[in-house]
């Protein structure tokens, strides 16, 4: 029936972009929709936690680990409630990922404490018994890079329009690279206090903030930290 169709380029091309065309415009479209929009109560990244993120796909952490809590009792009962599409609007990319050698990480904020991850990520088996998962020691000698957090939020807030130093709520204060990194350095001093690891402290009195204090923070801030708390997120549905 259609051989005419492919026997002429002309006509071809112009089906097939049609074809293409309304394909696409199913997969864009319904990102303009009401669900894209950050959820009631999302707050963008700290600079310190853009910093962990950065860490965190370097280390290729979503190769074992999901941020995707699906809608189903097994996962809820196990993870807590299932994620909401507009829970992710400021994460660029996604780390959602697509296996689970691990656990889903999406609310390990509201479960876990800073000295736990230190211990975790120094050496897995210290506190989970025949835990695969591999150890990251060097996190623990390596700074953290201020300057491309801050320009990664910088750049968010620019082109993207994430709400730094905006009026709300939802908004946190991004403001000048000085008072940026004044922030980072509060924020970073709080979870290297829990971390509770000597040569941490040491380094950050030294002014330096090792990389596992950024990634602690990440961790940290998947939860209700940077989330509708838990009735919002209902709510939302
Ligand atoms: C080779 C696979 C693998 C990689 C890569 C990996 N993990 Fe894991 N992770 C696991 C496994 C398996 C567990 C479960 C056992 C355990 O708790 O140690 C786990 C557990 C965890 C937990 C505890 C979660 C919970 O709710 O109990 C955290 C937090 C975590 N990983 C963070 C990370 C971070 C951050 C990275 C990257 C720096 C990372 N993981 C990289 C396999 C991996």
């Amino acid at each position: 029936m259609f051989n005419w169709l492919e026997k002429n380029p002309f006509f071809f091309t112009v089906a097939f972009l049609l074809v293409f065309s309304v394909a696409g415009l199913v997969e864009i479209l319904p990102g303009f929709a009401k669900t894209a929009r950050p959820i009631e109560g999302l707050k963008p990244y700290s600079v310190l936690e853009t910093a962990g993120r950065q860490v965190y796909m370097k280390e290729g952490c979503y190769n074992c680990h999901s941020q995707l809590i699906r809608p189903f009792k097994a996962e809820t009962d196990r993870y807590g409630e299932y994620s909401k599409s507009g829970e992710y609007a400021y994460d660029r990319p996604f780390l959602w990922g697509s296996k689970r050698i691990g656990p889903d990480l999406h609310r390990v904020g509201d479960n876990k404490t800073s000295d736990w991850h230190s211990n975790h990520m120094w050496e897995p088996t210290s506190v989970v018994p025949n835990s695969i998962m591999p150890s990251y020691k060097h996190n623990f000698s390596k700074n953290t890079d201020f300057e491309t957090a801050y320009a990664e939020a910088y750049t968010n807030k620019v082109v993207f329009g994430v709400p730094y130093d905006a009026e709300g709520e939802n908004s946190i204060k991004l403001g000048t690279l000085e008072e940026a990194k004044a922030e980072f350095m509060k924020e970073a001093e709080i979870i290297v206090l829990e971390m509770k690891n000597k040569d941490i402290e040491e380094a950050f009195k030294n002014g330096e903030v090792k990389e596992i204090v950024a990634l602690i923070a990440y961790m940290n801030s998947l939860g209700q930290k940077r989330r509708a708390p838990a009735q919002n997120i209902q709510a939302n549905k």
